[in-house]
């Protein structure tokens, strides 16, 4: 166990609260870069959805693309705000294959689901969980793929357009679509629950990522009459692209060998994506992994599932040898990923000073509420931090179920007229 934990500490992976503070005003000062202009390292997309998506009800085609996962739902806002999932349909997301996907197959493939469900019709919330540059219409521009997603040819086009052609190829009733990052969503439907502007989106999942309620006269960047629109609206942070979290060898090796080298820097250090490949590669130097393959495809999932002591569904990991020394350096890429969404917490707390000094924090993610102690430990260091350096300030981490649906339905049903 002393030479794991040397190797641990010597590499880098426990940073201590002072570490994890300049990290969050480091992330601040992205942040406001990021308002600033366009092209930022952290982007601070505007996305146009107010909080509290106001007049909003009727029935509305959600399709959900996540990181690994794609999903289309039927969902039904009440004029209270309140919202029924009435059907989902759930498939692979095209493009993860590991076969580079063309455009029209990539949207094809969601219409197809689209085409499962009981009914269509009615405006589309399309939660596109991806950097785009949303337009004034509610469609939305892929900046670039994230999360290792191969479909080249989508990036720098139109996707909720991209989405209504090919429902329109198959046939189903349409209106336009509206398009939402994930993390808008969750925050939108938290605003919806009464936090109003005081309410953050984070996911932690295959990837991560944050949204907030900005005051739009402080996004510089947008002109006179786009900021005039909306009192508050929502960013899509982009948080995954920030670069200045002190990093270990391991997150260099990784970064170098993925799919796009250092961009999503942040993202590689935290998420679902990452943390198996990580862990795997540190158990390899310590030569606990009996074919390097193996470390390189070591999942989240098996990482939750031997810290959660589920043998079976933690495959090679558990024969592994030296228990003790595997879960040591679990527990540490785990606890190193939690203390930084922490330190990201902190950032948009520190910078958005919520009224009343309490912050509603929407999680969603299969790593943050599967992963064994993620949560508990996310919630432990960020009333630490903010005990530390933001006396006064509060931070309420709330699970919504169907966040994404639910927000992606409400911002469809505000903005389609
Ligand atoms: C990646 C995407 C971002 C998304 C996040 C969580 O970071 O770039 O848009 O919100 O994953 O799904």
């Amino acid at each position: 166990m002393v030479g794991v934990q040397a190797l641990l500490s010597e590499a880098g992976f426990g940073l201590d609260d002072g570490a994890l503070v300049n990290a969050a005003r480091d992330l601040g000062r992205a942040m406001r870069e990021g308002l600033g202009r366009e092209g930022a390292g952290v982007a601070m997309i505007p996305a146009y959805v107010p909080p509290g998506c106001p007049g909003t009800a009727g029935e509305v085609v959600v399709v959900d693309a996540g990181g690994t996962h794609v999903r289309a739902a039927r969902v039904r806002v009440q004029p209270d705000g309140r919202a029924q999932v009435l059907a989902v349909r759930r498939g692979a997301l095209p493009g993860t294959g590991g076969e580079p996907i063309e455009r029209e197959a990539f949207f094809d493939a969601l219409a197809g689901l689209v085409a499962e469900l009981p009914e269509q019709g009615g405006p589309v919330g399309f939660c596109f969980s991806y950097p785009a540059r949303i337009l004034p219409s509610g469609d939305g521009v892929l900046l670039r793929w994230t999360k290792e997603v191969r479909a080249p040819a989508v990036v720098g086009t139109r996707v909720g357009e991209g989405l209504v052609q090919a429902m329109q190829r198959r046939g189903l009733e349409t209106g336009s679509a509206v398009v939402l990052n994930d993390t808008v969503a969750a925050a939108a439907a938290g605003s919806l629950s009464g936090s109003g502007p005081a309410t953050l989106g984070l996911v932690v999942g295959t990837g991560t990522n944050m949204a907030y309620f900005e005051q739009s006269v402080r996004i510089e960047k947008l002109s006179a009459d786009q900021a005039s629109a909306h009192r508050f609206q929502a960013i899509n942070m982009e948080s995954g692209n920030f670069d200045a979290a002190p990093r270990t060898r391991f997150d260099e090796a990784l970064d170098a060998g993925s799919a796009d080298p250092g961009s999503q820097r942040f993202e590689k250090m935290v998420s679902g994506r990452y943390l198996g490949k990580l862990a795997g590669a540190v158990l390899a130097e310590l030569g606990l992994v009996a074919d390097p393959p193996q470390a390189a495809s070591l999942e989240a999932g098996q990482v939750a599932a031997f810290l959660d002591g589920q043998r079976e569904a933690a495959g090679w990991l558990a024969g592994a040898g030296e228990p003790d020394i595997v879960r040591a350096v679990l527990e540490a890429v785990r606890d190193r990923a939690a203390d930084l969404v922490a330190a990201g917490l902190l950032a948009v707390v520190a910078h958005a000073e919520p009224p009343g000094g309490r912050m509603t924090v929407v999680a969603e993610g299969t790593l943050f509420w599967q992963m064994p102690g993620f949560a508990g430990r996310v919630s432990a260091s960020l009333d630490r931090l903010l005990a530390a350096v933001l006396p006064g300030q509060r931070a309420e981490l709330v699970r919504i179920e169907h966040a994404n649906l639910v927000g992606a339905a409400a911002a469809a049903l505000s903005m389609r007229g």
